[in-house]
């Protein structure tokens, strides 16, 4: 099921918590809500889930304006990170019970119930573990169980808040591909939230990065790493150091002196943001040139932390046999970078 949220609006007591937000998710696509603790994510969450009403705009389930609907009628499937299963029920009856509770004319005879119940679990690889019950399973368990139980219903939309967040980042890393195996095979349309860069760029298909409860960019876990569109996605997302340069005739200067890279902006000044790997050592004084404070190898590179000209500090990826002693002096050009002007 497409969704669509148009111009969104939601305040709690005159506190905006989203902004004009718009969003289209396509039928069948994973799309990951990442941004900051307090960005808006949960909000929107229950916007389309019908927990919460918009103070205006409107949400479109296919062409159906869903946003008097109530959660019913919506048929949504939801995880949350601390979803309490019932304690006192099986597995078996916790995956079952949002079929038992439906109305008699919607409700499949009892044994369906069961076969069904019985066809997630083996889904999402709990067979074996119908008769046991909540407490004597691993978190890991119990969040497999709460998404079975979730798919149950057969919703149109499955929207899962930071489902994995309170578990451990072995077992998270397990779920995460676990969970992507789950969508390419049932193809719901899934909304999932998390804080967690690595998560999202993993798991979904397209970003939504939101910050102060507005979307900042949508697109690709590529695409959105590889051009940024502001300042805060291009720090959110992957590594980066900012410098303060001006912009003169094309040339690119810090403090007065070119850098050694130009560009057709507008003479100005601008925040130039660059990724540690993306840069090159030169012989040249038209350059950065800066002091090394620290040096760690990571694996197959070294990580260099700058001090450029006693006044900024930026981080560089070199050849991990490089030396890099203490304080020697290191020479280099971003290779790619991002200007953004200040306004
Ligand atoms: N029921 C509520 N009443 C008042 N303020 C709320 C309520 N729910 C969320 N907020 C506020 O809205 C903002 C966004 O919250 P939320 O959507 O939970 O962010 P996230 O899920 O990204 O951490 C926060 O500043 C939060 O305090
Ligand atoms: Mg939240």
């Amino acid at each position: 099921m497409e969704v669509r949220v148009q111009n969104v609006r939601k305040e709690f007591d005159r506190f905006p918590a989203l902004h004009d937000v718009s969003l289209d998710i396509a039928s069948g696509e994973l799309i990951a809500l990442l941004g900051p603790s307090g960005s808006g994510k949960t909000t929107l969450l229950r916007l389309i889930a019908g927990l919460e009403r918009p103070t205006a705009g409107k949400i479109f389930f296919g062409n159906e304006d869903a946003s008097e609907k109530t959660v019913q009628e919506r048929n949504i499937g939801f995880v949350f990170q601390h979803y309490a299963l019932f304690r006192h029920m099986t597995i078996l009856e916790n995956v079952s019970f949002g079929l038992e509770v439906r109305p008699r004319a919607t409700r499949p005879p009892k044994a369906e119930i069961r076969r069904r119940a019985r066809e997630l679990l083996d889904l999402v690889q709990l067979s074996g573990l119908e008769k046991r019950y909540p407490s004597q399973l691993s978190g890991g368990q119990r969040q497999r169980v709460a998404l079975a139980r979730a798919l149950a219903i057969e919703p149109r939309v499955l929207l899962l808040d930071e489902p994995f967040g309170a578990l451990d980042a072995q077992v998270r890393r397990e779920l995460r591909k676990w969970l992507r195996e789950i969508h390419d095979r049932t193809g719901h349309t899934t909304v999932f939230v998390t804080h967690d860069q690595e998560e999202a760029l993993e798991l979904a298909d397209r970003l939504c990065v939101m910050s102060q409860g507005k979307i900042e960019q949508v697109g690709t876990p590529d695409t959105v790493y590889d051009t940024p569109q502001s300042p805060f996605v291009f720090g959110f997302i992957g590594e980066s150091s900012a410098l303060p340069v001006t912009i003169e005739n094309g040339d690119i200067r810090l403090e007065g002196r070119s850098i050694g890279v130009s560009t057709s902006e507008p003479n100005g000044s601008a925040q130039l943001y660059f990724r540690p790997h993306d840069i090159e050592l030169i012989e040249s004084d038209a350059a950065l040139s800066g002091h090394v404070v620290t040096s760690r190898r990571v694996g197959g590179t070294r990580r260099v932390e700058l001090d450029i000209g006693g006044a900024h500090r930026v981080e560089i990826d070199l050849p991990f046999d490089h030396p890099a002693a203490e304080r020697s002096q290191i020479v280099f050009r971003p290779r790619r970078w991002t200007l953004f002007p200040d306004r």
